[in-house]
């Protein structure tokens, strides 16, 4: 086994922040709010205000197999750089924290330790994982490609396990056909937006796998980014990658993960069933129904203001190991 040691090259300063507009259905949500004008205050009101000096990007190192097949040269990558460690760990979707994309300081709200993952429903042996068991699994650096719906981008460094792994230690029974994967939620702790109230929201944040999607080679589980464990702003202690569909996919701060027959009923398809559809893979011509997906905004190395316009790519660029899995067969 080839151990890596992380450089540092990736930390790069600290760029001013701008808020983007948040992607909640207003037309389900927002009704009464839009008639009495609050909706404006969903563009940034939470921008943190706080000036201690936490480090964004903080978190204990953690020792990994480069995976050569997700790597920026030779692997299924050459097109794009890496994204900043800052830029990844201040810009956020994470609305058990806010609606906007600072909000990696109220995150430190989060425990993390202990923490246990509770894996059950229809398998052979149910089981909890506490933090040591998830550093057990054999730990893989993959450098993905990562797409938002929002229709920005950027290639992060994980740290972590096949899902693969999960599903062999806990043999699902044939009767299982999905996976549910539950985000913690305690709204003493994941005080969610300000805007819309929280409690008008689904939670706790739930998403959903096919089988056959989650036993796929790429189907991953990070307990780390940037070479060590994940901030709590990114899903700490262990959240899902799952990089050929769009990033509200992979749930983050998991705490339950649940074999069933049935489809999971999810957070953002039970907010806005016609914009975020539960299979909600990268497909350039399929646009969200208020936004064109054709193209994206590849963030760039430096910070969140300089980007590039891209093409967006037929899942996200993986079409040749995810391809099979879909009627819809071209890479
Ligand atoms: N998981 C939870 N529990 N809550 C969230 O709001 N947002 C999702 C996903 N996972 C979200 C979540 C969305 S919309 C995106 S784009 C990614 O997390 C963002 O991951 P990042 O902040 O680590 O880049």
């Amino acid at each position: 086994m080839v151990l890596i040691r992380i450089l540092n090259s990736w930390h790069l300063s600290e760029a001013a922040v701008t808020p983007e507009a948040a992607f909640l259905d207003r037309r389900r949500f927002l009704k009464g709010a839009i008639a009495t004008g609050i909706a404006a205050s969903l563009m940034g009101c939470q921008r943190p205000t706080a000036t201690d000096d936490t480090d964004p990007t903080a978190g204990s190192p953690l020792q990994a197999t480069r995976n050569p097949r997700f790597d920026l040269d030779g692997g299924m990558l050459g097109d794009r750089p890496l994204t900043s460690e800052r830029v990844a760990a201040t810009y956020n979707n994470f609305y058990e924290y806010g609606s906007n994309k600072h909000i990696w300081r109220k995150a430190q709200a989060l425990s993390i330790d202990p923490w246990k993952v509770e894996v059950g429903g229809m398998v052979a042996k149910p089981r909890s994982f506490d933090l040591d068991d998830l550093q057990q699994f054999p730990l893989e650096e993959r450098i993905y490609r990562f797409r938002c719906v929002e229709a920005w981008a950027m290639v992060v460094p994980w740290l972590g396990f096949p899902m693969k792994a999960l599903i062999d230690a806990v043999e699902p029974t044939s009767a299982a056909k999905f996976v549910r994967f539950t985000s913690y939620y305690d709204p003493k702790v994941t005080q969610g937006p300000a805007f819309p109230p929280s409690a008008y929201l689904p939670w706790p944040y739930v998403e959903g796998l096919r089988i056959e999607e989650m036993t796929n080679d790429l189907a991953f589980f990070a307990i780390g980014i940037y070479g060590h464990t994940l901030p709590k702003q990114h899903g700490a202690p262990i959240r899902m990658v799952v990089p050929w569909k769009y990033g509200f996919k992979g749930a983050k701060s998991i705490a339950r993960i649940e074999f069933t027959d049935q489809q999971p009923e999810t957070y953002w398809n039970t907010i806005s069933p016609g914009e975020y559809k539960f299979e909600a893979n990268v497909e350039p011509d399929v646009p969200h129904p208020r936004w064109s997906q054709a193209t994206e905004r590849l963030i760039s190395a430096q910070d969140e203001f300089s980007w590039e316009k891209r093409p967006t790519l037929l899942y996200n660029g993986y079409g040749e190991a995810v391809a099979d899995l879909y009627d819809r067969r071209a890479i």
